[in-house]
């Protein structure tokens, strides 16, 4: 299958590491140039070198996406640096565990400013690029804890994918007739090295053990490559009938019927 990729323009949030150094490099293998943002500058570069050396252009920078003229000024930069934006992986995302109850005004703004207003931002910034060109992408990097419960401690994560997904599903609608595709995804539990169920199987073997038992039908975590595959699948034209959906890339972890 030909994704119809090479010489597109991507960027994708969180770049540096995990799922989103996965969809850059995926997108990269596959002829895209990418745009990469991270806080931490020496992943970010390690990444950026990986890009350049599979022959692709890239342009990245250490921005933090809660700070609104960065994510402007990043966008504007990037087309201008790569020639255009065709597709924007909004990649970025953190948790905070506590019981509803003991959450704070501050809790819920510092993890909906990175879970969603960031991206909200990044989505604003880049539609007026995604429309000079024949076609556009938006992916939303969201959770199955966004389709259905994540559980107690979870009431601030599980809030900011719903929205995502939410979102996504109006945007859909709006830039439709402007040749622009807005999609979510949502991933179950993927390991990685370094990434927070890796930490957790080091810590605990024995409960990620159980844990797999019994919510990890394929009796495995899923893999940052796994997820790439499915994005850059959704990012190409040969996805082009699918918009305003949310996919689940969770080998059957989620429990939800739709
Ligand atoms: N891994 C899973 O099992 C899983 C499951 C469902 C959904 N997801 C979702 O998938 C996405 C990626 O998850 P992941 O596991 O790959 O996360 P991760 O390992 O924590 O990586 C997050 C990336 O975002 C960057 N980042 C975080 N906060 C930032 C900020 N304020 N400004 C700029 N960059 C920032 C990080 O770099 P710096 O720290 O250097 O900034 C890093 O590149 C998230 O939205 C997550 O909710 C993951």
């Amino acid at each position: 299958m030909n994704l119809e990729l090479e010489g597109k323009v991507a960027l994708v949030t969180g770049g540096s590491r995990g799922l989103g150094r996965a969809i850059a490099l995926k997108l990269a293998e596959e002829g895209c140039g990418l745009a990469i943002c991270a806080r931490g500058e020496e992943a970010l570069l390690e990444v950026a070198e990986e890009i350049r050396g599979m022959g692709r252009p890239v342009y990245y920078r250490s921005l933090d996406v809660t700070e609104s003229q960065s994510v402007d000024s990043f966008v504007e930069q990037t087309a201008q640096e790569l020639g255009g934006l065709d597709i924007l992986v909004n990649n970025v995302g953190g948790n905070r565990r506590k019981e509803f109850a003991d959450t704070e005004d501050r809790d819920w703004q510092e993890i909906f400013d990175v879970n969603f207003n960031s991206h909200v931002r990044f989505s604003r910034a880049a539609i007026p690029h995604l429309r000079r060109r024949p076609s556009g992408v938006i992916l939303f990097v969201a959770s199955i804890f966004g389709r259905e419960a994540g559980g107690p401690g979870l009431s601030i994560y599980n809030t900011t994918k719903s929205a995502l997904i939410s979102l996504a599903k109006i945007m859909a609608l709006e830039l439709a007739p402007e040749g622009i595709r807005v999609n979510s995804i949502a991933p179950g539990s993927i390991r990685f090295p370094g990434g927070s169920w890796d930490r957790r199987c080091q810590e605990d073997p024995e409960a990620m053990a159980e844990f797999i038992g019994v919510n990890l039908p394929l009796g495995r975590f899923g893999t940052a490559e796994e997820l790439a595959d499915v994005v850059t699948f959704l990012a190409s034209s040969r996805a082009s009938l699918i918009t305003g959906a949310c996919l689940n890339v969770d080998g059957g972890q989620s429990r939800s019927l739709i």
